[in-house]
């Protein structure tokens, strides 16, 4: 697998995204998650996404459990945003805290992340959403203290707007941005990606694959398990799923005449948008691995990415709900 660089960090080409390996997407198999994650190592895929908030807590420990013995051959990026205290239980959401990005915060919730997985660092150390109460200077002050210590080597953030962008680099060296971008989600292409290309900020798109629907594997959210998050997500359901559909099936009917999977197609497209991208495609299991791998040999020419763009429908609905959009873009 060929390697790309975030600024000054370089990774595989794509990523491995375990969110669904803990939380959000149903019920999972721990053995075949860390199957899945030592896989990735195998086939060249180093780079894990994960967070405090996935499960909250229990992803972590599950990649700290996955890479026993490995540790330096993983670039390991993991999130902190909403405050883990002294009552929050890990695997109930419910006990977690709101968003916490003072200094305070930062230093100690650093320590969990660090004991979970097993390491005395972490690669990439993104703020998960933006503390609208906390300057973004506060933070990254915070943040840059934590690589001045060793136990983080780059800093990164997600969903942020272009202006905390802008001020948090000029604090401290920001080497990556993670946030939504796919063939349904393009809005970063306006202004957010482009401030990231000033800077030389590298970018993380993460749900490159639509959450799942655009490998067309979902028809109805009566597919998807009791606790699914997508079973209400905005896209997933009503008049915006029938809208949506119309997208999956052209995204299926384009991959089908070059002979590979919608899902490759949705990651060959983001992967041709820019050396400064790598995806994280996020499965819970070996054989959507190995399939996403093999889109970083897929070619698109021009042509096709024209046709692509030209051919497929908005998506239809937002990306989060109410709650989930006021916290984004700050
Ligand atoms: N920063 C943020 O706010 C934020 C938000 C969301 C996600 N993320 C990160 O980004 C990662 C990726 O995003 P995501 O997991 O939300 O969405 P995604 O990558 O767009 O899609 C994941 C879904 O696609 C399915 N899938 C994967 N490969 C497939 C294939 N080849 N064929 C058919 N289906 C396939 C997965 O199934 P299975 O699970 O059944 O394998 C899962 O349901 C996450 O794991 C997480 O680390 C970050």
């Amino acid at each position: 697998m060929n390697t790309r660089r975030l600024g000054s960090l370089e990774v595989s080409a794509l990523g491995l995204g375990c969110m669904g390996m803990s939380s959000f997407y149903g019920s999972a198999d721990e053995g075949e998650a860390i199957a899945t994650i030592q896989r990735a190592l195998e086939i060249g895929v180093n780079f894990l996404d994960t967070a405090q908030l996935y499960g909250p807590m229990t992803n972590e420990s599950l990649i700290g459990e996955a890479i026993k013995g490995h540790r330096d051959e993983y670039v390991i990026a993991t999130k902190f945003a909403r405050r883990i205290g002294p009552d929050t239980v890990a695997g109930d959401m419910s006990t977690l805290g709101p968003v916490d990005g003072s200094a305070e915060y930062v230093r100690s919730s650093v320590e969990g992340s660090l004991k979970r997985l097993g390491t005395d660092y972490i690669d990439l150390y993104y703020q998960h959403r933006v503390d609208p109460n906390v300057p973004i200077e506060e933070t990254i002050d915070a943040m840059a203290e934590l690589v001045q210590q060793g136990k983080v080597r780059h800093i990164g953030l997600s969903e942020a707007a272009p202006e905390t962008i802008r001020r948090a680099h000029a604090v401290h060296p920001i080497t990556a941005l993670q946030s939504e971008y796919s063939l349904w989600s393009r809005d970063v292409e306006v202004e957010i990606l482009p401030t990231c290309r000033e800077l030389g900020i590298g970018f993380v798109p993460y749900s490159p694959l639509g959450r799942g629907f655009l490998s067309g594997r979902f028809t109805s959210p009566d597919e998807l398990d009791e606790g699914d998050f997508r079973r209400s997500g905005p896209r997933f359901t009503g008049e915006n799923l029938d809208a949506n559909l119309k997208l999956a099936a052209k995204l299926a009917e384009i991959a089908n005449e070059k002979g590979i999977t919608p899902a490759q197609l949705a990651i060959a497209w983001v992967l041709a948008k820019g050396d400064d991208l790598v995806p994280i495609p996020g499965t819970k299991r070996r054989t959507y691995l190995e399939q996403n791998a093999a889109a970083v040999d897929i070619m698109l020419t021009p042509e096709e990415i024209a046709r692509i763009e030209a051919e497929l429908p908005q998506a239809a609905g937002e990306r989060y709900n109410e709650v989930g959009m006021a916290a984004i873009n700050l």
